[in-house]
Formats: C-alpha cells, structure tokens, sequence
C-alpha cells in the first residue's frame, strides 16, 4: 500500500479519536493557523512542527527522513508566509502537504498535462448572461458528490472529470452517482490531439478533455463503488461494460469570458477546469486573490459554484469568486474546496474550462 495513503488511514484513526476528545483541539487549530502567519510572532518551529505531525499523522521512519522533513516544513512556513503578503485576502499555513518541497507537491498531488487550451476542441456555444443568479453553488441543488482523495498519484485529472460528469449525470437522471477514478487512471490512455505523445497516464498526468474522450468512446464510468479507487496505476484496467452507471453525450471547451463560464455552470453544471497551484500548497481558507500567480495550468479541479457574500476587502471590494471543489480531502481548504477571485484569470483558472452532457442511462 501506498505510504502516504497509510497515512491518510492513520490521520482518519485520528479524527476519530479526537472526536471523541475536547474543544481544545479546534481552538489549537486557529491559533496555530494564526501563529503561523502572524509576522510578528516568534516562529516557533519546533513547536509548530510537533503539532503539523499529531494533526496530520505524520511519522517518519528514520531520524535523517525526520531532520529532513523538519528542514523542509521550516522552509514552507516561510513560504506560507510569503504567499500570505502576496495574497492577502487568503489564509496560508500549515496544511498536510507542509512537508513536502514544492517540488514533491507537485509530482504527487497534481497531475494536469496540459498547458494551453486546446486548438481544435468542439466550443461551447454562447449562451445568454442577462438572468444569471448573483450567487450559486451546485452543492445546494445536490449535484456535487463528497470530497474525495486523490492520495499520493497524480490523477487530480480524473477527478475532476469524473465531478464534471457525475454533475451532468444528475441533471440527465435526477440521481447523484459518484463515479469511478480508477476506471480512468486503469483504462484511460487517450492521447490530445493537440499535442503529440502527451495521453493520459494514470498517476503520471492526464487532461479532462482527453477524459471526456475517452468516456465516450468506452461508452460511459462505472459507479466509484464498483470501481473503487486505490491511488495507484499498477493495476490492470477492470472496466465492466455491463456496469456503466453514467455515459457522456458530448463535451466542449467553454469561452474564457467569465460571464460565459458562470452561464454554462448554471446552464449545464459543475465545469472541469484546470489552474496553477502554487497557492494551493499552503491554502487554509478564504478569497484566494493573488497579485501575481502564474498562468501555467498544472492542477485539473470542479468548478461548481460562485458567490460574492462575506468577502469585502478593501482591496476589492465585493469582488466576486469561484468556488472550486478540489481533491485533496476534506481537511484541505475549507472542507475540500477553495475560493479563488474572479476578475483576471486569476492562476489561469478561466483559462481551460470544459463542460460536458451526459446521456441517461439503463444501469440501476
Ligand atoms: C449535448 O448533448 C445534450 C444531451 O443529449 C444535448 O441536449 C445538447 O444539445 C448537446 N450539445 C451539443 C453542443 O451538441
């Protein structure tokens, strides 16, 4: 089994246990969130490097491994710091990937091959904009399934193609199915047409569009609980064609204008949309509004939703945001999901959004 995902089990043991345990849990939580960014406290690393393992189950086997991983969590708090100056309106701390370099975060836990839109995809058509909700959000209208994990394998791709679907599906079926990632990372080798030898490749990377490809020429995905996802590609491809739960009609690229990405959620649900990480690692909560982020798209996410309320900077006031659903588990973010402006192309995020129909099928 996968080491870290033994992990995530030890940090569920955890959460169960400390279920049990007091309200002090929490109220260290925020202060050492708030310890963290806070310029004119001591960083007291030691400390905060004690509480970074018993929150998140983290063990290591050799003292080098743990000096190591000490040198890196020291080095990430000052990153998490440096991203909090130039995203004010975000909380940056500590979060489950504290320990790892820029560098092994990106190898683990995002997985996008695809830097550009593609040229040749089929575009979504221009929808009207004039009635559009001043905030939404799929969550309320039970077209979004929990928070789930992507571990350590880089198949953020899967998941979000599988969230795009599962939210079409709904709308086609009136029942929200979750969907099987590991029938995509198993049996998914499509290739973009744009981009010669980049195809989908399990834990190595994929692209949702290739994905969606894919789906419709194995004719649908299995249900995630007949095709339950094990955060490795080492297996054989297991898809059952007798047991498609949910088929796609057809997908398309939409526009990046952000009146049009917001017409084509509400129209025909949550959208796959790829975006630069960089400000994920550390990410706690809030507005994520950059002043800079880089635009080259390398994690795939769910946009299933938008909003205003409760956010007025001074900044920016009143400025509106994406709501993201991600797939590093619920204890990333706020509950699984991220908030990211709109306005600029923030991180890339308008920059490779797809949406996708599904057909109604017979499987039960
Ligand atoms: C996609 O499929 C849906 C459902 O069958 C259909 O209503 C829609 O018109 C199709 N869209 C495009 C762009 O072909």
């Amino acid at each position: 089994m996968d080491y870290r995902l033994s992990i995530l089990f030890v940090f569920s043991l955890f959460l169960v246990a400390s279920s049990f345990g007091s309200a002090d849990e929490s109220i260290g939580d925020d202060l050492f969130i708030r310890q963290v960014v806070d310029e004119d406290r001591l960083l007291n690393a030691d400390h905060h490097f004690s509480l970074f393992k018993r929150r998140f189950g983290k063990s290591y086997a050799t003292q080098e491994e743990h000096d190591y991983r000490f040198a890196v969590f020291k080095a990430n708090l000052g990153r998490a710091k440096r991203l909090q100056k130039l995203d004010p309106s975000a909380i940056h701390g500590v979060t489950q990937f504290s320990d790892m370099t820029p560098a092994e975060f990106r190898r683990n836990h995002l997985g996008l091959k695809r830097l550009r839109l593609p040229a040749d995809a089929n575009k979504a058509p221009i929808l009207p904009t004039n009635d559009l909700p001043s905030d939404f959000d799929w969550r309320d209208h039970g077209a979004v399934t929990s928070v789930k994990n992507q571990g350590s394998c880089g198949s953020c791709w899967s998941f979000s193609t599988t969230g795009a679907l599962e939210g079409a599906n709904f709308l086609a079926t009136g029942k929200l199915v979750s969907l099987s990632e590991q029938q995509l990372v198993d049996c998914d080798h499509e290739c973009d047409p744009d981009e010669p030898g980049s195809c989908d490749s399990g834990c190595n990377g994929g692209l949702m569009n290739s994905a969606f490809e894919y789906s419709l020429k194995a004719g649908g995905l299995m249900r995630e609980e007949d095709y339950p996802y094990t955060g490795t590609d080492r297996g054989t491809c297991k898809f059952d064609k007798t047991k498609i739960a949910a088929s796609v009609a057809n997908f398309s690229v939409v526009s990046l204008d952000e009146d049009q990405i917001a017409a084509n959620l509400v129209k025909n649900g949550p959208l796959a949309v790829a975006i630069n990480a960089v400000f994920m690692q550390t990410y706690v909560g809030g507005v994520s509004c950059p002043y800079i982020c880089s635009k080259r798209l390398d994690h795939g996410v769910l946009l299933v939703g938008y909003g205003s309320a409760g956010y007025a900077p001074i900044r920016m006031k009143e400025k509106p945001y994406w709501i993201i659903k991600n797939s590093w588990g619920e204890h990333w973010g706020e509950n699984g999901y991220y908030k990211i402006c709109q306005g600029r192309n923030i991180c890339g995020v308008d920059s490779m959004v797809s949406t996708v129909a599904a057909v109604h099928t017979t499987s039960q």
